[in-house]
């Protein structure tokens, strides 16, 4: 007997998260002069000039952040016209959802989530060794209605990602609003709204309305995504002043660094970015749909920055294949869809190129 032994159960059939492959990597790997990345769901147009200033300017290194993240918070309760008391902040929203599930999950409690969900409902759910159950998708997107269906007594949190990494799909504010209304107060449900900024569809939830009614819920929220900050890995939660508190007292004392911060800060007060970033979206992901379109494919209609792209070979091999010609996007087979894609909905030149090579390898 040695130490692999005693692994605690859960961990052992967890396969480490694949992260996009990095543009170096590839650049060195085939020998490429151009390369360009649409492989995870970051802005193309990059991070707003202003947070870019407060990181070159950086100083006081040697002492730790600011525990509580005190004025972050304040220009946060000011920009979603919440309290303070409602927000926790995280090292990424990930780390929400993390501590969501360190709170509530354990091996004699339940968890609900929908196939084809973000991975990482499914990665915090094993650690903590609960059982878990994988609602049969409808169309690629959650089917709330059923999600009903998979409630006991020993559940404890339904994660619903709104819309969902690597879909696209959302739910609409009547579905996450029903489901709230029927289910029991022990449920505590997690609506993760990273991709929230660039959602366009007009039935989509208004999440402080759900807040103000329901105590049972827990909103996560990105810098990495629309606000362009995910090297700085920064997000928050939003939720009953109760339900923050007990997320803060497992939360690490440090765990948003102070460049992070302040970057956070600048970027929340550049709405003009943030405008500029959702109008590329917009623009572009007509482009691609339309271009995807004309090349004969179908795709997945798509609330966030990114498609998932349908392709007559196995995903994993358009994969390669984009790659060697200098184009990384991601495969999603191990999301249950081997036969798609997800390609993130870049700059005007960089999805010029991506449609590009993709006539050529299809070809
Ligand atoms: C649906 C969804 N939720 C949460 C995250 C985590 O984002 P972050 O930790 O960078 O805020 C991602 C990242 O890709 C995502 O796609």
């Amino acid at each position: 007997m040695n130490f692999k032994d005693f692994i605690n159960p859960g961990i052992e059939s967890i396969q480490p998260y694949e992260p996009g492959r990095s543009l170096d990597e590839v650049i060195q790997e085939f020998n490429l002069s151009k390369v360009i990345k649409l492989a995870s769901n970051e802005n193309s147009l990059g991070a707003s000039k202003k947070a870019l200033e407060i990181v070159q300017s950086a100083k006081d290194l040697h002492y730790y952040p600011d525990g509580s993240g005190e004025a972050l918070k304040k220009v946060i309760s000011e920009h979603e016209n919440i309290a303070k008391e409602q927000i926790i902040l995280g090292n990424g929203s990930n780390e929400v959802l993390e501590l969501a599930a360190a709170a509530f999950l354990n091996s004699e409690t339940e968890a609900i989530f929908s196939e084809h969900a973000f991975v990482v409902y499914k990665l915090a759910s094993k650690v903590r060794g609960c059982k878990f159950h994988e609602v049969p998708a409808k169309n690629f997107g959650h089917d709330l209605d059923s999600f009903k269906n998979y409630i006991n007594d020993s559940t404890r949190v339904i994660f619903i990602a709104n819309p969902n990494n690597p879909t696209g799909t959302y739910n609409t504010h009547a579905q996450v609003h029903n489901l709230l209304s029927s289910i029991p107060d022990h449920v505590l449900v997690v609506l993760d709204l990273a991709y929230f900024e660039y959602v366009e569809a007009e039935d989509y939830v208004k999440p402080y309305e759900l807040l103000n009614e329901f105590n049972n819920l827990l909103l996560t929220r990105s810098f990495s995504k629309a606000y362009g900050l995910p090297a700085l890995r920064i997000g928050f939660g939003v939720g009953h002043p109760e339900l923050i508190e007990i997320l803060n007292r497992i939360r690490q004392p440090f765990n948003v660094n102070t460049i992070a911060q302040k970057a956070a800060i600048a970027a929340i007060e550049d709405q003009a970015h943030i405008k500029q970033s959702i109008e590329n979206n917009s623009m572009q992901k007509q482009y691609l749909q339309s271009e995807l379109t004309r090349l004969g494919l179908t795709s997945l209609e798509s609330q966030g920055n990114f498609i998932a792209v349908k392709v007559p070979i196995p995903g994993r091999d358009m994969f390669n294949k984009l790659m060697k010609e200098g184009v990384i996007v991601r495969p999603i087979d191990l999301y249950g869809m081997p036969d798609y894609i997800r390609v993130t909905i870049g700059a005007p030149a960089e999805n010029k190129f991506f449609i590009q090579i993709l006539e050529k390898v299809l070809n």
